[in-house]
């Protein structure tokens, strides 16, 4: 169980994060957090693993309390709390196991991991996850020769190693292309049903939200703005979170096939495809 109480971030240069949130999310949900940019989705999910502290409020997470721990206590969260990035974050120049076996540094003693020797139990752990996302024959990839699907599949298999309860994503398919994007939130979406880690995933992409969530928050000037499930999300709905009308950058599908969608074919459409 995730739950804020009345939580307010403000960041050392006033600028207000997240503004009096209260939030519930029980255990096992796939929710997926929307909102433009600057709307505090980022900043509502850094709260979740103590990397941004709340200024007022209360927060528990996975059973621990978040607001007021100390550093001992933010090391203990962040072991149950993974998270994945935009940016992948791999060591590149190194394989794919050893990447992996990162995920599991938190549970394993320091001295033989900063060798490089791992006991067999977190070998076997980081092997299971790399199958679980199925790249198991990348293993002894060095990670710079994979694709940005394939790099950030290794990030989820380095999460999984962990072992989790909770697994946060901050725009975790912003820089893939539409096809790949759509693997890598299957995935996520398999992992959370199988394993029922409870998973935080802010999207862009209104498309892929109404896809794959499984209750979709509505973020608008670090407030929530609505919480509800894909199909009360219509278009109307976003239009609101946003604050003004959709257009085809906030639909994937557009990307690649710009009328296979009616908010896609009705929104004027930009000449310059996303990054
Ligand atoms: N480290 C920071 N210092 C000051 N302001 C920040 C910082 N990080 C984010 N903000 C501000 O907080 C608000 C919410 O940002 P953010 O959570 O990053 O939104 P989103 O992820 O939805 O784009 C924005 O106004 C942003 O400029
Ligand atoms: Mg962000």
């Amino acid at each position: 169980m995730i739950r804020y109480t009345d939580v307010t971030v403000r960041y050392p240069n006033g600028t207000v994060g997240l503004d009096s949130v209260d939030l519930e999310i029980p255990d096992g949900q796939f929710v997926v957090v929307v909102g433009l940019s600057g709307a505090g989705k980022s900043t509502l999910i850094r709260t979740m693993n103590g990397l941004v502290p709340v200024t007022s409020g209360e927060l528990e997470v996975a059973g621990r309390r978040v607001d007021g721990a100390s550093k001992r206590q933010l090391r203990e969260l962040r072991a149950s709390v993974g998270m994945i990035f935009q940016s992948f974050n791999l060591v590149t120049r190194t394989t794919v196991l050893k990447n992996v076996l990162v995920g599991r540094l938190h549970a394993t003693p320091t001295l033989p991991s900063l060798f490089g020797v791992y006991r067999k139990e977190d070998t076997e752990l980081a092997f299971s996850a790399l199958e679980r996302v199925g790249i198991v024959e990348k293993a002894y990839t060095r990670a710079s020769q994979l694709s940005g699907g394939q790099q950030q599949r290794v990030a989820i298999a380095r999460v999984l190693a962990q072992q989790p309860q909770v697994l946060l994503a901050d725009e975790p398919v912003a820089s893939l292309d539409p096809p790949t994007a759509n693997m890598v939130m299957r995935d996520l979406q398999r992992i959370n049903r199988d394993l029922g880690i409870t998973t935080v995933v802010n999207l862009h992409f209104l498309d892929l939200a109404r896809t794959y969530a499984q209750r979709i928050i509505g973020m608008r000037a670090g407030r929530i703005v609505f919480d509800g499930t894909p199909d009360e999300a219509d278009d109307a709905v976003f239009a609101s979170i946003y604050g003004r009308s959709l257009t085809a950058d906030d639909i994937l599908a557009a990307a690649e096939a710009p009328v296979s969608l009616d908010t896609a074919a009705r929104a004027p459409r930009e000449e310059a495809p996303r990054g």
